[in-house]
């Protein structure tokens, strides 16, 4: 056993030299965020670590860049414990807790796309607008270990219950599961919550490209900003891309938001419309585009939030860019 002094010693644990840090951790409870559940790919688990380590590989190097590695920062998923450590760990992320919930309801809200309500069985969870949970899938089919995957939190903090709403991606094994395995009454594990994804302070004009169930966290952002009338303080558009109408989701609820806030435009835009559809069409590119593009030069004033796939955000990014929209006006959430 080998002790892990956190933070100058304000907690103490004995962990055995498991796999990595990160998992000796997690077994006593404690939490880091991790986007890639260990693989090594997403930074997620970089912390300020001293002790006997191995040699930061090629990738670790790669990920935390010499500045960060001189400065006693690791990546706790390739790190191993083999002696007693000094590790820092920001107080928000030693609050993360593991948390079972029952599966109240679940509805499919547009093809291949499963909202969950779920009820806290032990204390309820406090979280921001925007943030995200991990949930722990249990073994199946196959598989002898359960594996973590991040959903974010599509309800707004507060309520009896939390939603999470999941696209099923063909073989995904979590989404899979969550769709096909998963029944109203069954009970889940969830560890959260994680991230800092939010929109940019300030009054500055808005604009918010969500790239299907990149909407998820918009709907805990904008009913919160409902409900404490923030809305009335800047001008808002919010674009939703979505493949075809039988896609599109959380129509009523942002309708029913533009309708109350005059400042706050919703725009649903679709790849593939039919006859019948009046609204936008083309790629959220393409919209976001055509927005900035409107601004009469004024957009590299302007702020902006993306959320969904990391090829989308990437893509938006570049449109942001070429209309001087970057830094600290740009806020992101790849679904990586
Ligand atoms: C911060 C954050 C927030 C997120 N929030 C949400 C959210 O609110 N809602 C949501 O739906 N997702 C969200 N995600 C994505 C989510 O975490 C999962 O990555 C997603 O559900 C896919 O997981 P999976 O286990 O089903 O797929 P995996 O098994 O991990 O597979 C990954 C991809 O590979 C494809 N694939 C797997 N096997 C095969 C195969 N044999 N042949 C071809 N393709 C294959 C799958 O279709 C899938 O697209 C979020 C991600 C992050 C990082
Ligand atoms: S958990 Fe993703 S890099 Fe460590």
């Amino acid at each position: 056993m080998f002790t892990v002094r956190i933070n100058e010693g304000a907690r103490s644990l004995e962990v055995e030299g498991g796999p990595s840090l990160l998992a000796s951790l997690a077994a006593k409870g404690v939490w880091l965020p991790s986007i890639c559940g260990g693989t090594t790919s997403c930074g997620e688990c970089a912390n300020v670590v001293h002790g006997k380590f191995e040699n930061p590989s090629s990738v670790e190097k790669a990920i935390l860049g010499e500045d960060r590695l001189a400065r006693g920062m690791r990546l706790a998923c390739s790190v191993t414990v083999a002696s007693d450590i000094d590790i820092h760990i920001p107080d928000e992320v030693l609050a993360i807790k593991m948390r079972r919930v029952r599966v109240a309801a679940a509805r499919e809200i547009a093809r291949d796309t499963r909202e969950l309500r779920l009820e806290a069985i032990d204390g309820d969870f406090t979280f921001r607008p925007g943030q995200y949970l991990r949930v722990v899938i249990p073994p199946h089919e196959g598989l002898t270990e359960s594996f973590q995957r991040a959903y974010s939190f599509a309800s707004p903090p507060g309520g009896p219950t939390i939603s999470i709403i999941v696209r099923r991606s063909p073989s995904g094994l979590a989404s899979v599961w969550l769709h096909d395995r998963l029944a109203v009454g069954d009970a889940l594990d969830l560890v959260g919550p994680f991230g800092t994804f939010g929109l940019p302070e300030g009054s500055a004009p808005l604009v918010c490209v969500a790239g299907g169930t990149g909407l998820a966290p918009f709907f805990p952002i904008f009913m919160t900003m409902d409900a404490s009338g923030n809305l009335s303080e800047r001008d808002v558009v919010l674009v939703f891309g979505a493949k075809a109408r039988e896609d599109l989701f959380g129509l009523g609820e942002f309708e029913a938001i533009a309708r109350r806030w005059s400042r706050f435009r919703f725009m649903p835009v679709l790849q593939e419309p039919d006859d019948e559809w009046r609204g936008a069409q083309g790629l959220v590119t393409e919209a976001l585009a055509s927005i900035v593009g409107d601004s009469g030069g004024e957009a590299k004033t302007w702020s902006a939030a993306l959320c969904g796939s990391p090829g989308m955000v990437k893509a938006c990014e570049r449109v942001l860019a070429r209309h001087g929209i970057q830094g600290d006006a740009l806020r992101r959430d790849s679904f990586a």
